[in-house]
């Protein structure tokens, strides 16, 4: 955990807000809103558990709820490129919001581009 990313960003503090920001741009995004539950707490806290393991802190979420199998997850909803690219897109305003910047946000932001990416399952005309 020493030197990770996790720990080099500020941790569960900067892990919570980054969630925080994150979550009511994706509400409120023409695109996401469709897909996302109105009650977005629980998938607001699942997140905070899964990125913080995602960046080299402890595993919560695999020990809450095992085997994070991303795609496999997502596969029941729409994830088209259009909204791979809004999720993306959200996460940017917020990690700009928060005052994420330098060396880590490039890391984290390649990251996730690459895993949004890997959760896309839909071609965009069909929705
Ligand atoms: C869950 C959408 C990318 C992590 C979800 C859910 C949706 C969703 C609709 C389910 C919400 C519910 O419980 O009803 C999207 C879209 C993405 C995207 C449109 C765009 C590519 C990502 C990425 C990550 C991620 C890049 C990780 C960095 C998660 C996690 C959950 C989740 C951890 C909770 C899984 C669980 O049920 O335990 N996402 N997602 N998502 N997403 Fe994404």
């Amino acid at each position: 955990m020493q030197g990770s990313p996790y720990e080099k960003i500020g941790g569960e503090e900067t892990i919570a807000r980054l969630v925080d920001a994150f979550y009511p741009r994706v509400v409120e995004h023409e695109d996401l809103k469709p897909i996302f539950p109105q009650d977005i707490k629980p998938v607001r806290d699942k997140q905070f558990l899964f990125l913080t393991q995602f960046l080299g802190g402890p595993p919560l979420y695999s020990t809450m709820y095992g085997h994070p199998m991303l795609r496999a997850r997502h596969m029941p909803h729409e994830i088209t490129p259009k909204r791979a690219a809004a999720w993306l897109s959200c996460m940017r305003e917020a990690m700009d919001e928060i005052g994420l910047a330098g060396e880590m946000r490039s890391f984290i932001e390649e990251r996730l581009t690459m895993t949004a990416h890997h959760m896309v399952n839909r071609p965009d005309d069909e929705t």
